[in-house]
């Protein structure tokens, strides 16, 4: 059977790039078989961020994930292959760090001790409709 190739959106969040982590978070995609197709450095402005996280407005985390999202650059990218968007999110891995395994970026490049939930160096697309919006706010859509 063909797999599909598709698209996903990734995003380095400022923790990461504050850290000096681009390069290798980048390689971990760019091992794993997968094609950069874009990439910005961007600092999210509080419209897109709100817009990105919309599924996110009032629970107890958001203002804090507002805060941090628009604290410093990103790295918004497209990587395209097959089944891409199941796979980058195993290789990102589990939400909160402190539950993520080794092997997955979040798991391996996470601050001991842990600062916060919040802070997990990552984001990517977790559905093809998700990948798709993603897509659009940030390389189809001028907000920043
Ligand atoms: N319980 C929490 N406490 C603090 N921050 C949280 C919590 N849950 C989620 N977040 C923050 O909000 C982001 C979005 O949460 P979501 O549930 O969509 O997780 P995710 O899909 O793994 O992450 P992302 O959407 O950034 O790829 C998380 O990546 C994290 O930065
Ligand atoms: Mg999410």
């Amino acid at each position: 059977m063909m797999m599909d190739v598709d698209k996903t959106f990734v995003m380095i969040k400022p923790d990461a790039v504050r850290r000096n982590l681009i390069g290798k978070i980048i390689t971990r995609f760019e091992e794993a078989g997968f094609k950069l197709i874009n990439l910005k450095l961007i600092t999210l402005s509080r419209e897109l961020a709100s817009k990105h996280y919309a599924e996110h407005k009032g629970k107890p985390f958001y203002n804090d994930l507002l805060a941090f999202i628009t604290s410093g650059p990103s790295i918004a990218m497209l990587l395209q292959g097959e089944d891409v968007i199941k796979k980058v999110r195993k290789i990102v891995g589990a939400t909160n760090p402190e539950e993520a395994q080794s092997g997955t970026i979040r798991g391996d490049f996470k601050e001991i001790p842990l600062k916060s939930v919040t802070e997990n160096l990552i984001h990517a697309s977790d559905s093809e409709s998700s990948a798709k919006r993603e897509i659009y706010l940030f390389f189809e859509n001028n907000l920043e």
